[in-house]
């Protein structure tokens, strides 16, 4: 499973920020107490936006959700950077930008961009998010976005992470933009809704660059009524983090979370089907081992009986998988009988 952690010069200037806060991550029983009222605040309030007056609230979403959220977007980035998603993007918006969580993770996985426009409502995310990035870093941070301060919309990037929730409807330079790259919570209920303007953005001219390896319908909006597609990563924890999580009800070890990558201009190639995406987690029934894979319409399978393979396939949500050419179609199922001819697992230097 791909693994991400927290990089150690972001843990130390998320460190300091917190002893600002008067929270140092030595005394983890005060941030874990502040995370949990955090958390408890998003559970009751799903739509309601991050109470960034509250030392405490600044406090948790430092020490914490930040590190989860950076772990998501340092993923979806590297997914991006294999599907060729950011070339030649010149401006990128990292809109609801708390502090920088997106931007941060784009940046240390070596993008870079002419223009970056960090936009919050509220300041005070954006002054935690210049204490991370350091000086000379040619950021600019802002608390709305004026139509006149927008970069050029054929080589521009707008970027939501974790924010779509707390928004009405995405603002409409959004949808003019080259670029979307969205991160919601792996919930059913954000899943599907993502699953939906996903729909409503290739109808409009976008083309999806992943997780989807093809254009056509979502099998899991329009074949199912409850699926919904989410990744999954492995989290490697900073140090601190278990002394921190032991006051929590809530453990991490592995991160969940949906997201999609859309651009107007097309893919350089088309992959489909040979190329799949695996959506689901390996489910035993009666002798055959099932697995949702998406490379298409169709609401589809990989299939295999353990007891006639000598190793059987060990696929994690998310990876990326290129299927043989002489692989057996039955139904609904793409039939493994020799997994080691019939699927290779794409490492991202491998694309
Ligand atoms: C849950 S935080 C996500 C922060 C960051 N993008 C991340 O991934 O960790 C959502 C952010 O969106 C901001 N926000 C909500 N509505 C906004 C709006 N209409 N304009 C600008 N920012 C907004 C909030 O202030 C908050 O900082």
């Amino acid at each position: 499973m791909r693994r991400i952690g927290y990089p150690p010069e972001l843990q130390a200037k998320t460190a300091r920020a917190l002893e600002r806060l008067e929270y140092a991550t030595a005394r983890p029983g005060e941030l874990s107490a502040a995370v949990k009222r955090l958390s408890d605040f998003y559970i009751a309030n799903p739509a309601g936006s991050t109470p960034w007056g509250e030392r405490w609230a600044q406090a948790a979403y430092l020490a914490y959700f930040l590190p989860l959220n950076f772990a998501r977007a340092s993923a979806v980035a590297r997914e991006g950077l294999r599907a060729g998603f950011f070339s030649g993007l010149e401006s990128m918006i990292d809109f609801g930008s708390g502090p920088g969580t997106a931007q941060l993770a784009l940046a240390r996985a070596g993008l870079a961009f002419r223009t970056v426009l960090c936009v919050d409502q509220r300041e005070e995310p954006l002054t935690l998010h210049q204490a991370l990035a350091g000086p000379g870093t040619g950021l600019t941070w802002r608390t709305s976005l004026p139509t006149a301060a927008l970069p050029s919309r054929e080589t521009r990037l707008a970027v939501f992470s974790y924010v779509a929730t707390e928004l009405d409807r995405l603002p409409s330079w959004a949808a003019e933009s080259e670029a979307i790259l969205l991160i919601e919570p792996s919930t059913r209920e954000d899943g599907r809704r993502l699953l939906e303007r996903r729909r409503a953005l290739l109808e409009m001219g976008f083309h999806a660059y992943a997780p989807c390896t093809h254009q056509g319908a979502c099998p899991l909006l329009e074949k199912s009524g409850k699926d919904w597609c989410h990744d999954r990563i492995a989290w490697d924890p900073p140090p601190g983090w278990g002394a921190l999580e032991s006051g929590l009800p809530m453990k991490n070890r592995t991160l969940t979370f949906s997201y999609l990558l859309a651009r107007r201009t097309p893919p350089a190639a088309s992959t489909a089907p040979r190329r799949a995406r695996v959506i689901g987690d390996p489910r035993a029934e009666k002798g055959k081992t099932r697995q949702l894979l998406c490379r298409g319409p169709e609401r589809e399978f990989l299939a295999w009986f353990p007891r006639r393979l000598s190793a059987e396939p060990a696929l994690d949500r998310g990876d990326l998988v290129e299927l043989g050419a002489g692989v057996e179609i039955r139904a609904n199922e793409v039939r493994l009988k020799d997994p080691g001819t019939e699927l290779q697992l794409l490492t991202p230097e491998e694309m």
